[in-house]
């Protein structure tokens, strides 16, 4: 374990007055949850990028539903680890604190972490297709598994999807509003992803160019690795762990 490299963030960690944190799959690789692009991420050997797309909903809604369906029951096997237990306690404990993540699953709302910043939506979330009067936002659904695929709308009985950001579709403006003026921050860390996937692997750069002291927490090398200010290698919730405990 780098002891100085731990000592350093968790200096940081308690000097600071706004932290901001950015997460990806690898935070929850400890919970049991395949990552995208890791050795687990596959799904009748079809990879996220070519299921997680509108073209791939129209086309075969009640397939692609199969899958999401698939991913919840996977999910609700899981629990939070401790490394979202300690973003947790970072997140009631630090003046100014904001999560954001890219993940889904719904594991860091579960361990009771204060403001988290949804960037991709939530697999729990559902909308309707064709948004219906009643029903034009989304609405909270953890049915696992569901008794018929795909998914209707309880309303007006059309086509629901999950509430989740697919390939090609824009990040909720007001999400990408809230996660830009959170890279305003002392330090920001971003931890378990791959640092591939824009918008989202952009916010570690702004942070930095607001001049903000970057962190990076993963297993490997990522394309953002070169220049944040401290690449830390080691698994999420280890790592988590030694900078809470020092
Ligand atoms: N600790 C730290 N990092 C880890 C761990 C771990 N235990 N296990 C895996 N990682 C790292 C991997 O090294 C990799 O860099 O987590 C990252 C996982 O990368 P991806 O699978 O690409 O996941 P992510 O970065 O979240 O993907 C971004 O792509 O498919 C879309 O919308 C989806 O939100 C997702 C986005």
């Amino acid at each position: 374990m780098h002891e100085g490299q731990i000592q350093d963030v968790a200096h940081r960690v308690r000097e600071a007055r706004a932290v901001t944190v950015l997460t990806g799959a690898g935070i929850s690789a400890p919970s049991g949850v395949p990552t995208y692009r890791g050795p687990g991420g596959l799904w009748k050997n079809r990879r996220a990028e070519d299921l997680a797309t509108p073209g791939a909903f129209a086309a075969d809604p009640a397939g692609i539903w199969e899958w999401y369906d698939w991913r919840r029951q996977q999910l609700a096997a899981c629990q939070p680890n401790r490394g979202h237990a300690v973003l947790a306690r970072w997140s009631h404990r630090i003046e100014r604190f904001a999560l954001i993540t890219q993940n889904v699953d719904g594991l860091h709302e579960r361990a009771d972490t204060a403001n988290v910043i949804r960037f991709h939506g939530s697999i729990w979330e559902m909308r309707c297709c064709t948004p219906c009067d009643d029903r034009s936002d989304a609405w909270w659904d953890e049915t696992v598994p569901f008794p018929e695929l795909p998914v209707r709308c309880p309303s007006c009985g059309d086509l629901a999807r999950p509430g989740v950001v697919w390939f090609g579709e824009p990040i909720d403006p007001r999400v990408l509003e809230h996660s830009l003026a959170a890279t305003y921050c002392d330090l920001f860390l971003t931890i378990g992803t791959s640092a591939l996937v824009h918008p989202a692997a952009g916010l570690v750069g702004e942070a930095k160019a607001r001049g903000a002291f970057t962190v990076e927490l993963n297993l490997e090398e990522t394309p953002a690795s070169p220049w944040v200010d401290l690449p830390i290698r080691g698994s999420a919730d280890a790592l988590l762990a030694a900078i809470e405990e020092a």
